[in-house]
């Protein structure tokens, strides 16, 4: 297995397939107007199947499918059983708002899905309307039902945490997944592209978090090592397991085995990167997959980037990008980049 400047294996992999979003979260896309990338770099399912042949070629193991809202893309099941085609991926997963995720969780389990993350933040749909400018929130827990009942290997539930937002529902969110068997993970706000209205007055640290849990419903143990995975486990005294991911504030650049190819091919090697390397281009042009591996493989043997490090020591942290920034490459954007 190849390892970057610091040791990290190129463990996983995130595709995004649509920069699309029938949502608009506050920390997001909090804009009212975005620039699309254009529909005729969109790769195609076959074109994100081989990328993925490449990856896991030189080591990766795992696939993560994002968007944008990656259930907008027609047809996702048929993407996901080429995929699942490969042995060599024995991983594989997505992350969804949830609001399509009733239709189509059979088909996506049909066809090999094996893991899905929904992201829900309120249990109030009348705050989902004005933070998310969406009325789908009961869709969203049908999906969650939906996809539970389908049989996934797991299903698990983001919550991004936001003061004056949601902060008043953190014990809610736990008891609704605890309710439901669903592993809840917090995510402390992040200062990503697209985040244009981030403070770090805005952002709930894992301190905080665990300081509310505990007065609600007492001690809280940690679970042992995380590996690579961005969330650090939590387990109440009645057996409840949840989920931190504090990359604002604890950051886990050190173990990072992740990279991500937004849906017109560009590879980004860290979520925080201002450029990435296009994998259209070659692609489209005739390279092999032996072209494709060593390009990739050269590329990461050099790969410094730490970017939620970086972040934090910056002195007097603010918004990463201003929107002109944003405008002028959207690939900046979080939702290009598929979280
Ligand atoms: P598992 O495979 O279940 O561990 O999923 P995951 O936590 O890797 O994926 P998910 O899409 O649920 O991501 C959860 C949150 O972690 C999102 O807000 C992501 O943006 C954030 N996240 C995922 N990967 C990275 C990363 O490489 N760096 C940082 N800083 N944050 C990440
Ligand atoms: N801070 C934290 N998490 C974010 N996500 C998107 N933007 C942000 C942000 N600014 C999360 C979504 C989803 C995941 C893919 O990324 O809520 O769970
Ligand atoms: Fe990986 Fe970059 Fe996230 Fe750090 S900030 S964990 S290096 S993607």
């Amino acid at each position: 297995m190849i390892g970057d400047r610091f040791g990290r294996p190129l463990g996983s992999l995130r595709l995004s397939v649509t920069d699309r979003c029938n949502m608009r979260c506050g920390y997001c896309m909090p804009n009212e107007n975005y620039v699309w990338l254009p529909r005729s770099s969109i790769l195609s399912f076959e074109e994100l199947d081989r990328i993925a042949g490449v990856f896991a070629s030189l080591g990766a193991r795992k696939v993560r499918l994002t968007g944008g809202e990656p259930l907008l893309r027609h047809d996702l099941d048929r993407l996901v059983a080429l995929l699942a085609a490969r042995p060599a991926l024995a991983d594989l997963a997505l992350t969804t708002n949830g609001i399509l995720l009733a239709e189509q969780a059979a088909a996506l389990r049909r066809a090999g899905l094996r893991r899905v993350t929904v992201s829900l933040d309120t249990l109030r749909p009348e705050r989902l309307r004005e933070f998310a400018r969406s009325d789908r929130h009961a869709a969203i827990v049908a999906g969650l039902d939906a996809a539970r009942a389908t049989g996934f290997e797991s299903v698990k539930l983001n919550s991004v945490i936001i003061r004056g937002y949601n902060d008043d529902e953190v014990v809610p969110l736990l008891e609704f997944a605890r309710d439901r068997g669903l592993e809840l993970r917090y995510i402390e706000y992040m200062d990503v592209g697209g985040a244009t209205r981030w403070s770090r007055a805005d952002v709930v640290s894992r301190a905080d978090l665990l300081a509310t849990i505990e007065r609600a419903l007492g001690p809280v143990e940690p679970e042992p090592s995380r590996g690579a995975a961005p969330a650090e486990r939590f387990r109440l005294a009645d057996g409840t397991s949840f989920g931190i991911i504090a990359s604002t504030t604890a950051p886990f650049c050190g173990d990072c085995d992740r990279s991500r190819v937004t849906a017109d091919g560009t590879w980004l090697l860290c979520l925080y990167a201002d450029r990435g390397f296009d994998l259209r281009e070659p692609l489209r042009a005739g390279a092999s997959d032996a072209d494709l591996a060593a390009l990739i493989a050269a590329a990461w043997a050099e790969r410094t980037d730490r970017g939620a490090e970086v972040r934090l020591a910056t002195p007097g942290r603010g918004v990463l990008h201003p929107i002109e920034r944003l405008k002028a490459d959207p690939r900046r954007e979080m939702h290009t980049r598929g979280g």
